[in-house]
C-alpha cells in the first residue's frame, strides 16, 4: 500500500506496513525489544485503534483517511540533555512539508503541534530509550489529518478541509519522510543553531501577549522562547519563567 520513498537514504527504507494496530508507537517498541531495527524503519497502519497522544491523551485517527506511523531513530550522538533538539528537528520537517504542500498560516505550537491556520493538524510522540547518558533509541510517532472531513474537536483540520485537494496517502509519506530525514541531517551533524533559529522562527505566539494557566491559575505573558532543555520560556512582569509541558496550558 505504500512505496518505499526513492529520494531519501535511509529513512523509510525498511517500510512495515500493518493493516491495524492498537499504537504504532507501541508495536514500534514492541519490534524493537525483538530484534534490531535499523535506523529509519517506519512502522505504518491504515487504522490505528488505540493511537497515544500527549499527556496521555488518545490520537483518533479515521481509518484510511490519514497518516499514522512511528519512525525509529537512534540519536546516539546526542545526550539526555539535548532531546529537545530532535523535537524541534522533527517539527521543522513537518513544518517545512506542510510549507511545500498547501498554502495556509502554518506554525508550530510549543513544543510540538503544528498547527494549520490556527487549527491542528499533526501531532507529534516521540517516545525515548535513554542508556548511560545517550539517546539509544527514539520512537517518533506522528499522526498527520489528511484526507479526514470532520473532528470531533473544533480545533482540529486537515489537509483536505484547507486545501479542498484529495491527496495520495503514500505520495504524501514519501515527501514527508523526506522532509524528515533532511531535518534529521542536519541535527546529526550539529547545526543546532540553525534548528533553534528556525524553530523559533515559526514558534506560535512568540513575542505576543497570550493567556495561560499553571498550578496557580491564570495568567497573562509573552512567549520569549525556549530553554536548551526545551521548557517554554514566558516573560510574566517583566520575571521570565520557565514551564514544562506538565506545568503549563494555553488557553
Ligand atoms: C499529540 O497528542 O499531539 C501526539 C499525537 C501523536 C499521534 C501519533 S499517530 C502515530 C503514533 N502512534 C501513536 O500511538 N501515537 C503517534
Amino acid at each position: 500500500m505504500y512505496k518505499i520513498p526513492a529520494n531519501t537514504l535511509f529513512v523509510g527504507k525498511n517500510l512495515i506496513y500493518v493493516p491495524e494496530c492498537h499504537s504504532t508507537n507501541t508495536l514500534a517498541y514492541e519490534l524493537c525489544q525483538k530484534s534490531a531495527l535499523a535506523e529509519g524503519t517506519v512502522i505504518i497502519t491504515r487504522d490505528q485503534q488505540n493511537g497515544k497522544g500527549q499527556r496521555g491523551n488518545t490520537w483518533f485517527s479515521e481509518p484510511g483517511m490519514n497518516l499514522t506511523f512511528s519512525l525509529i531513530l537512534k540519536p546516539t550522538f546526542l545526550s539526555p540533555l539535548e532531546q529537545f533538539t530532535l523535537t524541534m528537528a522533527i517539527s521543522l520537517a513537518i513544518h517545512d512539508f506542510l510549507t511545500q504542500l498547501v498554502h495556509g498560516e502554518i506554525f508550530i505550537k510549543w513544543p510540538n503541534d503544528i498547527l494549520l491556520n490556527n487549527k491542528k493538524v499533526c501531532g507529534i510522540l516521540i517516545e525515548n530509550t535513554i542508556s548511560g547518558n545517550t539517546l539509544q533509541q527514539s520512537i517518533v510517532g506522528i499522526g498527520l489529518n489528511v484526507n479526514q472531513l470532520s473532528y470531533s474537536l473544533d480545533t482540529a483540520t486537515s489537509l483536505k478541509l484547507v486545501s479542498g485537494i484529495e491527496f495520495n496517502l503514500s505520495d504524501t509519506l514519501s515527501m514527508l519522510l523526506q522532509a524528515l530525514e533532511h531535518r534529521y541531517m542536519k541535527l546529526r551533524t550539529g547545526k543546532t543553531d540553525e534548528l533553534k533559529r528556525d524553530y523559533l522562527s515559526v514558534l506560535f505566539g512568540i513575542g505576543q501577549i497570550r493567556n495561560f494557566s499553571d498550578k496557580h491559575g491564570k495568567f497573562t505573558g509573552v512567549i520569549q522562547g525556549v530553554s536548551g532543555e526545551g521548557k517554554l520560556l514566558i516573560n510574566c512582569d517583566n520575571v521570565v519563567k520557565s514551564f514544562s509541558l506538565k506545568e503549563i496550558a494555553f488557553l
